[in-house]
């Protein structure tokens, strides 16, 4: 039977694309689900195209209720990832899934990490301190923003005249070359028979 992954995204949802591409025709492991809680999102549109179960979140369950656990259940979710999802992991989710939630972050973390950073907000706080490189980091989710044990780190020089935009773009870059491939290596380890 095959693994099944919910991609969790609120954003354009390039990363998801590029997740969902990957994995298309393979049998051990599948996007099974898109998580999103914003009805604006690009990432909708793709889970239409792609004809993949998109599922739109409200917070008050989500924080306060049963964190849509019994809907993941009931899609046998066996793993999420976090490619452009904003808000914070319940606690319950996390203890529902241990070491089974990975995120990808847009900066080397522990550096630019925590509550606000995301997107844009990172690449300008990246510039603003005049750091001659940037990267992505991607890690398992713990119960801090940003925070989970380190899965892996790619990094990308940042020139004098990026603009926020412009390292986006590069972040994106490897983004889109290192999160499928890093999502099915650390699967498979675990799955090991
Ligand atoms: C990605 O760059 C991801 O690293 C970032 O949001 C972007 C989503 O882009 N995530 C965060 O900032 C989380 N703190 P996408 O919608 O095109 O995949």
């Amino acid at each position: 039977m095959a693994i099944n992954l919910a991609v969790f995204a609120s954003g354009a949802g390039s990363n998801a694309q590029k997740i969902i591409d990957y994995f298309k025709g393979n049998s051990n492991v599948q996007v099974r689900l898109i998580v999103c809680n914003n009805a604006e999102a690009g990432v909708l549109g793709i889970a239409l195209h792609e004809k993949i179960t998109s599922l739109l979140i409200e917070r008050g369950r989500f924080f306060k209720e049963d964190s849509y656990l019994p809907v993941l259940k009931n899609y046998e979710i066996d793993w999420i990832i976090l490619a452009g999802f904003l808000w914070k992991i319940p606690a319950k989710m996390i203890a529902a899934y241990p070491q089974k939630i990975i995120n990808i972050h847009p900066a080397l973390l522990p550096k630019y990490g925590g509550k606000g950073m995301y997107g844009l907000h990172v690449h300008r706080a990246v510039l603003d301190a005049g750091d001659p490189e940037s990267g992505i980091t991607i890690h398992y989710v713990d119960e801090q923003y940003d925070h989970g044990l380190t899965i892996f780190q790619a990094k990308c020089p940042v020139a004098k005249d990026d603009t926020p935009d412009s390292l986006a773009q590069k972040i994106h870059v490897l983004e889109h070359k290192y999160f499928p491939q890093i999502i099915e290596q650390v699967i498979l380890k675990k799955n090991k028979p």
